[in-house]
């Protein structure tokens, strides 16, 4: 099969090669799958600048987001069977015309169904899902802030935000997302470059605070975030995309920018910071994974969840949706078709 292989950390345009290689073996309760292509998401970027701690050892294919047929099963793999139009987290291996991931991580799509939007139902959606219906409960009426609300994963917590009936406010960082999250409904979207995120909110909501903050972003965010929670409130951190000063000193800089809390603070006003990670959800709690997703698919089929498709390049365009993503110009998801 052909996969893009990533050889070397640095810069995009040499990072990777595509190479002819032995298809996947699979273990029992996996399926391997025939892609149609792959997603990006924005670990990817992380991974390929050496900055990303679960990536493995080079030459490594990476990827976790596929569409295609299941062309083989092995052992218990449920309903699922050959010929079935899946979506699937694939843990890494994603770059790749072949792919083998667990049954749990698959989730049967239609056959005409836009593969662009299909990509994202899985990485991004899921951990939408995750951080929004399973560490806490959000009800009508609270309020929430999503961080980089136009992407892939901020999208998702938008669409789940507004079905539930949540003031939302979404920060982004260009005014044509601003336009964006005001036409997909945020009601207070903040571009960062302009505006103190957390000025803005402190004004508008007082000392009622927010109920909880979905933060990608880490360091200060973080910090400024929980001092924005009211009562009950909670952060859920799910990523890092500041940490882009990968000296010491500036790892060290961000790390302390998450700030130091003792127990005590979350005992006196209910609250709580809540980290997410979903690929060790992936693979040591596989019926989480699954129960999101069949979450995701039944939201999407009740008409609460449509994902947003950024563009799909073709396999030759690899480099330039990579610096795309990297751009932090994209809105909504990214998606890799293979050259036929
Ligand atoms: N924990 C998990 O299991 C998990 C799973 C999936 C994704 N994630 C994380 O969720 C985040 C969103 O992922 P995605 O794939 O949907 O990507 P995305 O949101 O489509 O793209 C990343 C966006 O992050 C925003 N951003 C804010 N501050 C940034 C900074 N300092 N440096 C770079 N970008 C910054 C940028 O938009 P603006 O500048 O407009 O805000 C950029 O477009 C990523 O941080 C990713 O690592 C975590």
């Amino acid at each position: 099969m052909k996969a893009a292989v990533l050889v070397k950390f640095g810069a995009i345009e040499n990072a990777f090669e595509i190479r002819e290689i032995p298809n996947p073996m699979l273990k029992d309760g996996q399926v391997l799958i025939q892609t149609e292509g792959f997603g990006l998401n924005y670990a990817d970027i992380l991974a390929i600048q050496g900055d990303y701690k679960d990536c493995p050892p080079l030459p490594a294919i990476i990827g976790y987001d596929v569409v295609g047929n299941i062309i083989e099963t092995k052992g218990d793999c449920g309903t699922l069977k050959t010929g079935d139009r899946v979506t699937a987290m694939s843990r890494f291996g994603g770059y790749a015309e072949f792919a083998a991931t667990e049954s749990s991580a698959c989730a049967i799509i239609k056959k005409d169904f836009e593969m662009g939007k299909a990509m994202a139902l899985t990485t991004q959606y899921s951990t939408a899902e995750y951080c929004f219906n399973e560490v806490q409960n959000l009800h009508k009426g609270d309020a929430v802030l999503i961080h980089a609300a136009a992407g892939g994963v901020g999208t998702a917590l938008v669409q789940m935000a507004l079905d539930r009936g949540c003031t939302i406010f979404g920060t982004c960082g260009s005014d044509e997302k601003v336009e964006y999250l005001k036409s997909i409904g945020v009601h207070h979207p903040i571009n960062y470059r302009k505006q103190d995120f957390f000025e803005v909110i402190k004004n508008m909501i007082g000392s009622k605070g927010l109920d909880a903050v979905f933060d990608a972003v880490g360091g200060k965010s973080v910090k400024k975030g929980f001092q924005l929670l009211g009562t009950g409130g909670r952060v859920i951190v799910f990523g890092g995309a500041s940490m882009t000063d990968t000296t010491i000193i500036g790892k060290i800089k961000t790390l302390l920018g998450f700030g130091f809390y003792h127990p005590i603070l979350f005992l006196m006003k209910s609250t709580a910071i809540i980290g997410v990670n979903m690929l060790r959800i992936g693979d040591d709690r596989p019926d989480v994974l699954k129960r999101c997703l069949n979450s995701v698919i039944s939201q999407l089929d009740s008409g609460i969840l449509d994902p947003k498709v950024s563009k799909v390049f073709n396999s030759k365009e690899l480099t330039e949706a990579l610096y795309f993503l990297k751009s932090r110009k994209s809105i909504g998801k990214i998606s890799i078709r293979w050259n036929s």
